[in-house]
This record gives C-alpha cells, sequence and structure tokens, in this order.
C-alpha cells in the first residue's frame, strides 16, 4: 500500500523537472498516446523514473509523462497506464492518480478502447461514460484508508462530473460529431467476455464493457478530482457478431477514430 510519503516523493520528482504546474490530466488509452505529441514545450518523464511508480508492459503505450501545453493550457498527459490485468495491484494502477492529486490536478479526462454492449452503438464511435459498474468485485480502496487522501466512504453519483460532460457534450456538438452517452461495465480481463457474459452486462444496464478506468476514476473521486470519461468503442462486444474478437481489430479501430478523439479531448482541454 503506497504511503503520503510515496506520493509526495513522486510529485517532487515531477516538480524537479519541470516549473509547468498543469492542473488537467489525461489519462490516454490504447491508441491515443499520440494526442501527447502535440502538447507543446514538452517535458517528458518516463515511468521507470518516477519514484513508486510500476511498470507497464502493455503493447501500444509509451508508458511516459508528458506535462506542457496544449490549447493554451497546462496539462500532463499520462501516455499509457496501468492495468488490473497485467498483474498490478489496484494500488499500483491508481497511485498515478495520486500523484497527479498531488502535483494540482483538478480535472481528470480518462480515455480508454472498449467493447460496445449497446448494440445501437457502432464500432468507432465515441462515448461519454456517464456512470459504471464495477464488475470486477475489487475496489482499489479496500484497506487502511488516510483521511488526508479522502473520506472512509466516497460518494460516487457524480464521479463522471456532469459539469465537465456538459462541456463534452456542447464539445462535440460545435465539432458536429456524435457523442454517445452511456454506462461502462468494467471486466478485468485479460479474456474479453462470453456472448453470455455480454448478455448480462447488457441486463445490468450497461452500454460498454472494457478493462480499465473504473478503479482511476474511483480514486480521482476519493481524492476529490472531477473526472470525466470517453471511450473509443472499438468492436461490439462479445456474441454481437459473428467475429471472434481481437485486439489487432481494438488497436486498428482505435487508429481510425484517434483524430475525431484527439480533437474531442483537445477540444474539451480548451473549454475547461
Ligand atoms: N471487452 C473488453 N475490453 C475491451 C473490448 C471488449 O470488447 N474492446 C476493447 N477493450
Amino acid at each position: 500500500m503506497h504511503e503520503l510519503h510515496d506520493i509526495l516523493e513522486a510529485k517532487n520528482y515531477i516538480f524537479s523537472k519541470t516549473d509547468a504546474r498543469p492542473t488537467i490530466g489525461m489519462i490516454l488509452g490504447s491508441g491515443l498516446g499520440m494526442l501527447a505529441d502535440e502538447i507543446e514545450n514538452p517535458v517528458t518523464i518516463p515511468y521507470s523514473e518516477i519514484p513508486h511508480f510500476a511498470k507497464s508492459e502493455a503493447i501500444g503505450h509509451a508508458n511516459e509523462m508528458v506535462i506542457g501545453q496544449l490549447k493554451g493550457k497546462t496539462v500532463v498527459a499520462m501516455k499509457g497506464r496501468f492495468h488490473y490485468y497485467e498483474g498490478f495491484s489496484l494500488d499500483e494502477v491508481t497511485f498515478p492518480v495520486r500523484v497527479l492529486k498531488a502535483i494540482g490536478v483538478e480535472n481528470l479526462i480518462i480515455t480508454n478502447a472498449c467493447g460496445a454492449v449497446n448494440t445501437n452503438f457502432t464500432p468507432g464511435d465515441l462515448m461519454l461514460i456517464t456512470d459504471h459498474i464495477n464488475l470486477v468485485g475489487a475496489n482499489p480502496l479496500i484497506g487502511r484508508n488516510n483521511p488526508e487522501l479522502g473520506t472512509r466512504f466516497p460518494d460516487l453519483s457524480k464521479a463522471y462530473h456532469p459539469e465537465l460532460r456538459q462541456k463534452a457534450l456542447e464539445v462535440a456538438a460545435k465539432q458536429g460529431m456524435t457523442l454517445q452517452q452511456g454506462v461502462y461495465a468494467w471486466w478485468s480481463g485479460p479474456t474479453y467476455e462470453t456472448p453470455a457474459e455480454i448478455r448480462m452486462i447488457r441486463t445490468l444496464g450497461a452500454d460498454a464493457v472494457g478493462m480499465s478506468t473504473v478503479p482511476e476514476a474511483i480514486v480521482a473521486a476519493h481524492a476529490g478530482i472531477s473526472a470525466l470519461g470517453i471511450s473509443c468503442l472499438t468492436n461490439m462486444a462479445s456474441g454481437i457478431l459473428d467475429q471472434p474478437l481481437s485486439h489487432d481489430e481494438v488497436i486498428e479501430v482505435a487508429g481510425k477514430v484517434r483524430e475525431k478523439f484527439v480533437n474531442l479531448v483537445k477540444g474539451i482541454v480548451e473549454e475547461l
């Protein structure tokens, strides 16, 4: 379990590398890392250098923090994240969110690639996360609570901040982009779901399913960070179409909608 002094060590290391003090954070999921390349005056810090960060091996992820300016705002982008399915503890998965809070982040845009459970959606659509369902049965806040980091029993009724969501909808409308909205269910992975599990997940009220985001959103809520979640629906979830799911397909579709995704996130950053 990470302690406050671990968080402060990571913060001090980052502050020793840059004078920039970002209040906007972004966690960039599969295929979106190049958004960080658009950050001006970038200071890049590999996760491996940051005290107490775990090391990620997921394909397609660069594993570095990029701090600089985007659309005139000082931002910090996490290029690559830690996943539960890689074997990291949820404490390791969410430690970066604690560090973002410590360096001054107030608004956090969490992105991911996920499967569409709602059959009205189409691969390549973007979805604003309105709420989540935690199907994993684990929670990053299990364990002793440090009241300096947040309250013991956090409220999650506004985990995906309504005002930020409204802004995202306005930006999407201004850009003439269709932005779906829905509930994201967290699946541990690394297997994709079975068709029966997808039917269950739909019955439970989810519109999309993926293997990230929820632990980070929980810790953001605990830390008092306003979070926004945006998903790229890269595929129809298991059993909807008569075809197997593959990571290649996920990466390919994420790549195709990259420009739309990047423009949406940049447009939102501009409004923050
Ligand atoms: N299920 C879970 N995670 C995913 C999917 C999916 O269908 N697509 C991309 N990430």
